[in-house]
This record gives structure tokens, C-alpha cells and sequence, in this order.
């Protein structure tokens, strides 16, 4: 890979006596979207939070462009180009949409006042249902509207890596397909991007690359090319919930996704396969990562 945009490097956190992240190692290059997945717990937002500063890395080390942010302030973070949507959203209910936006533009504003204006126009363009709604309270939009207010928040600092923390959460399918389109939109502009998900199948159309964290340690890491999905399946407990193969998926990144109605034939006749692929990959590839993880940090 070229110079990551965005690398962890063997980082430890926790809370307390109580350690979350265990080694945690994550390269991320220019204009990739990176997924990171992996059951309730395993340590996703925390992740997350550590690249954003919310929460300090008790060892190893963040790197942002090649420079070491470990030390950084979150604000400090934002204003060299980095940009967070947090799980839940977070938007301030009872301020309007602008206000949330204007608070969130709050580093860039500080930064060099001038670019607000700009900056402010074209988040309506790209998000004209904001716009619509730019004098109503944030805690009166459907959860779709405050998803995509959020991401606005932090787009409007014109960051260059934005991590999205389970953007789907709690929305209808048709909403998380606006939200992924956006999102996918974004990525074509070159901004480099950390996506959690719970909506695995959601995020599979989109991502790059896949990071799957169990109990706070990367259990595997690869490309989207290169994940086996009765592993990955086995090791989120979803069965057969994923839908059609990778290369399917891959497909339809690449093209146009239009044909719906494809998934479930795929994924009724991949299921029967899986169960037997999942006792023979498994074990490869946990055994594989135990092995990959070393040589990494070597890196
Ligand atoms: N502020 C905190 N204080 C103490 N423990 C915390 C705190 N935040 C998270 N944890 C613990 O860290 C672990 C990982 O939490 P994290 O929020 O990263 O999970 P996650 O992978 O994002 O899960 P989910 O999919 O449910 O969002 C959990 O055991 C959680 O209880
Ligand atoms: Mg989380």
C-alpha cells in the first residue's frame, strides 16, 4: 500500500483497570473505505474514539498524513483533517439543523472564518433535504435526516478521513441506502473513511477493505477481495444473513447496484455451502491471523 492515510499502530486502551483494545493495528490508504466489524463489545467505537482522541491510547500510536497524533486534542485532530460521526448520532436535539452544523464547523470557523461560507453551501448542495430543514430542531427530524445531519457535521469541517461509527443503526432499509449512497458519494471525492456497521451486508457493498475485531484484538484483516464470508459469518454469528458472494458484492460496487431481488436466491443457495466451507476455513484463517498480526506490526 502507498503511505497510509491513517495508521494505528499497536494500540492498547481501556478503562480503568479494565483493558478494551488489545494491539490494535490499522492502515487505512488515501480514498479507501475501510470496514470495521465485529460483534457488540468487541471494541469498534472505542476504536474509534481512540483515532478521534475521545478516549487516550495507553500505548502504540496514531498517525494521521504521516504525523504523529497520539498526543492530540479531538479539536486538534479535526482541524488536521479529521472528521467523526459517532455512534448515536449525537446531534443537539433541541438546536436547528444550521446551528448543529455551525457548532460542528466550530475548528474550521476558528481556523479561518472565511471558509465557513463556502463550506456551509456546499454541504446544502450535497444535502438538500437539509437545507429544507435548516430551521428545524435536530431532535424533530426522522432518524434518517439526524443520520445525515450528522455526517454533514463533520463533513462541513472539509476533513480528509472521516470515521462513521454504525450509521445505520436503527433506520429502514430504504434509509440506510440513502445514507450508504451518501456516504459512497463522499468516498468518491478522495476522503479517506472508517466505517463500523453492524449492517453487514450493507457495508460489505461498500467497503474496501475489512477489519474485524473480536474482544478487542484484530481478528482478521484483508481486502474485500480476499474475506471469506462463512468466516466471517461464523465469527458474527449471522449465518447466512450476508447475502450474495463477495465477488457478487464486488460486483455491484463496481457496476451500479439496481438488482434487489438477485440477493436471495444467491444467499439460499450459498447457505448449504457455508456450513461446510466454515469448518475447513475457519480454523485456516484464524490461524492465519494469529500469524499475519506479528508481521504487521513489523511494518
Ligand atoms: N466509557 C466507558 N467506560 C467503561 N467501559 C467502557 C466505556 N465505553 C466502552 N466500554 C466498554 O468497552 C467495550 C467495548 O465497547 P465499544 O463501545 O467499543 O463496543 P462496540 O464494538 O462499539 O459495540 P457496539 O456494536 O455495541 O457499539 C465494552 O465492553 C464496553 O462496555
Ligand atoms: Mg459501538
Amino acid at each position: 500500500m502507498s503511505e497510509p492515510v491513517l495508521e494505528i499502530e499497536d494500540v492498547d486502551a481501556g478503562f480503568g483497570a479494565s483493558q478494551i483494545l488489545f494491539g490494535i493495528n490499522l492502515a487505512v490508504a488515501q480514498g479507501e473505505i475501510a470496514g470495521v466489524l465485529g460483534l457488540n463489545g468487541a471494541g469498534k467505537s472505542v476504536t474509534m474514539k481512540v483515532i478521534a482522541g475521545l478516549i487516550p491510547a495507553w500505548k502504540g500510536a496514531v498517525r494521521l498524513n504521516g504525523r504523529d497524533i497520539t498526543g492530540l486534542a479531538p479539536e486538534q485532530r479535526v482541524g488536521l483533517g479529521l472528521g467523526h460521526v459517532p455512534q448515536g448520532r449525537q446531534v443537539f436535539p433541541e438546536l436547528t439543523v444550521e446551528e448543529n452544523l455551525r457548532l460542528g464547523a466550530y475548528t474550521l470557523r476558528r481556523r479561518d472564518k472565511s471558509r465557513y461560507a463556502p463550506s456551509l453551501a456546499a454541504t446544502w448542495e450535497r444535502f438538500p433535504k437539509l437545507y429544507e430543514r435548516r430551521r428545524q430542531a435536530a431532535g424533530t427530524m426522522s432518524g434518517g435526516e439526524q443520520a445525515a445531519l450528522a455526517v454533514a457535521r463533520a463533513l462541513i469541517n472539509e476533513p480528509t478521513v472521516v470515521l462513521v461509527d454504525e450509521p445505520s443503526a436503527g433506520l429502514a432499509p430504504l434509509i440506510v441506502r440513502d445514507v450508504f449512497d451518501t456516504l459512497k458519494q463522499v468516498a468518491t471525492t478522495g476522503v479517506t473513511m472508517i466505517l463500523v456497521e453492524q449492517n453487514v451486508a450493507a457495508a460489505l457493498q461498500l467497503v474496501d477493505t475489512v477489519t474485524l475485531l473480536q474482544t478487542g484484538t484484530v481478528a482478521w484483516h484483508g481486502p474485500l477481495a480476499e474475506l471469506d464470508r462463512s468466516m466471517l459469518a461464523t465469527r458474527l454469528g449471522i449465518g447466512r444473513m450476508l447475502g450474495p458472494s463477495t465477488a457478487a458484492a464486488a460486483n455491484k460496487r463496481a457496476v451500479k447496484k439496481k438488482a434487489v431481488p438477485e440477493k436471495k436466491p444467491a444467499a439460499k443457495k450459498a447457505a448449504p455451502a457455508k456450513k461446510v466451507a466454515a469448518k475447513k476455513t475457519v480454523p485456516q484463517k484464524a490461524a492465519a491471523t494469529k500469524k499475519a498480526a506479528p508481521r504487521k506490526r513489523a511494518t
